[in-house]
Order: C-alpha cells, then structure tokens, then sequence
C-alpha cells in the first residue's frame, strides 16, 4: 500500500521498533506497522533478511530502517534505543520477535550452551529490550511492549524444557513488568504462538499439512491490534493465537 493512501492509518508517524523485524514473523508485523504509516526500526543479524524486507517495503522503504546488533549484548540494545530516540524524539511501540529453538533433545540430553542460548534469545533479550526503552516510555507518558513468547509457555512438551522454560518465563517478566507499569501509559502483553507457517517450519517439517498453521500475517494483524489505541484496556495478557492447531 502506497505511504499516504492508507485506508486505516492507526499508527500513521508513530515510532516502532520491531526487534528481529526480518524473522519469518517479523518480517509480517514490521510491513504491517509500514503499511499502517509507522517508522519503523528493525533489528537483524543477517543482511539478506533486511534486504528481502526492504523490497517488500516497496513504497515505504523510506520509512523503514535497519540496525545488524545482538539484542541480547546489553551496550548495543541501550545504544540502538538512545538512536532512535535522538533521531524519532519518541519510540511508541516495541515488538519483540527475536527467539530461537531447540527441541527434540531431553534435557539431562541438552548441551548447557544451548540452555544458556535459550534463556538469551527468548528471556534476556526481552528483558533487555524493556530495560532500555520503559524509562524513555515513561517520560513519554505512553508506549505499547508486545513480546513474542509461544504456546510451549503454557504446553510443556517433551524434548523442549528449555524453550518452554525460557518462554514460561518471558511470560512471567512481562505480566510483572505489567503490574510495575500499572498507571502509566505504558502497555507490556505477551502473544503466544502455536507453530506459525513460516519458511522455515515448512522446511522443517515437509510432511506435515501446514494449511492448519496460523500465518504471520494474521498473527500481526493480533499485534497492531494490541499496540493500538483499541487495546488500551489489554495490559499484562498472554494472548494465545493458535488458530485451529
Ligand atoms: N516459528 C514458530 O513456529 C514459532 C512458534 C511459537 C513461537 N515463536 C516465537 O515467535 C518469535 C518469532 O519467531 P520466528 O519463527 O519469526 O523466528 P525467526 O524466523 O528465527 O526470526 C528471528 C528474528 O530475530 C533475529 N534475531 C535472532 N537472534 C537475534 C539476536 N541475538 N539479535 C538480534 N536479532 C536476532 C533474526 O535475525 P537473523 O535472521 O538475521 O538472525 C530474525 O530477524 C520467536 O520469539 C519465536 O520463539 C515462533
């Protein structure tokens, strides 16, 4: 959709970052923020991900920016954040989709580096995150935090208990961070996936029928929603978008 003739606008001007913004859902919730007039900031580790974003931008490209950082190295989270501060005066919204997985292994099985990898991309990157934007948001007097966790928060399945409990846990930081937010403006919830059609998980599993599986696109248009003015009753809530699995 072309900058300008947005049919609804809901975040027309306004400041997001969308941390792992070229990720198979990423890359839906940061072209649906773009088409919804905002600018947007992605982070990223691999440049062929934010190219394939930038051409899908189309038209909005001038609106979209990338940065290449670790989310989970404190110093370089900070860094970004006070860049867009000093750049967009304001960051409104911030959606966490940065995560990993490992599965399939038993945990007396698994590798302590790879624990430690979990508990990095899908707790620490988060509590990051809201360690450098919530004071500015609080000067603000507003923002939205939306953090990306799963299903496996609540549906402990065997073979992923660092996942599960790297995600369990993401869920509880942000329904507490919730509660320290209470009064102010500033609106932290989480969204829990069930396994999303992506590149990736289509490649992954080739037999399975994928039909069934929520699509990035629908899943961001639960986001936006969340981040919007509609939602400003929804603060603390672990949303679950499993569609029909
Ligand atoms: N896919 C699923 O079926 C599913 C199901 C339930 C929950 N989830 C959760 O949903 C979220 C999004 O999943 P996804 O499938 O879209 O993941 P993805 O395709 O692996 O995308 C992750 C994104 O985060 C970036 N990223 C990863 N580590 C980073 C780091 N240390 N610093 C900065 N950026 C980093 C990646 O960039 P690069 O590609 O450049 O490395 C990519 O943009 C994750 O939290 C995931 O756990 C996914």
């Amino acid at each position: 959709m072309i900058r300008g003739t947005q049919m609804n606008a809901r975040f027309s001007d306004k400041s997001v970052l969308v941390a792992g913004g070229t990720g198979g859902l990423g890359h839906a919730v940061s072209l649906a923020f773009l088409e919804e007039g905002a600018k947007v900031a992605v982070t990223y580790r691999e440049q062929k991900g934010f190219d394939v974003l930038k051409n899908a931008a189309r038209a909005n490209t001038s609106s979209l920016q990338g940065h290449k950082l670790d989310v989970t190295d404190e110093a370089a989270v900070k860094q970004l954040v006070e860049r867009i501060f000093t750049e967009q005066q304001r960051l409104d919204v911030v959606v966490n989709t940065v995560g990993g997985y490992v599965g399939g292994v038993k945990l007396w099985e698994l590798e302590p580096k790879a624990f430690d990898q979990m508990l990095a991309l899908n707790l620490r990157s988060g509590y990051l995150i809201a360690r450098a934007v919530v004071p500015a948001m609080l000067k603000q007097r507003g923002g939205a935090i939306v953090n990306i966790a799963s299903k496996a928060a609540v549906d402990h399945a065997a073979g992923a208990a660092a996942y599960a409990a790297a995600k369990a846990a993401a869920v509880a930081m942000i329904d507490s961070l919730a509660a320290d937010l209470k009064g102010t403006g500033v609106r932290a919830n989480s969204i829990l996936p069930s396994i999303i059609d992506t590149e990736v998980n289509r490649k992954a599993m080739p037999n399975v029928d994928f039909a069934q599986w929520p699509k990035p696109e629908d899943i961001a248009r639960v986001v936006l929603f969340l981040c919007s003015d509609d939602a400003k009753l929804i603060h603390g809530a672990a949303i679950p978008v499993y569609g029909d699995t």
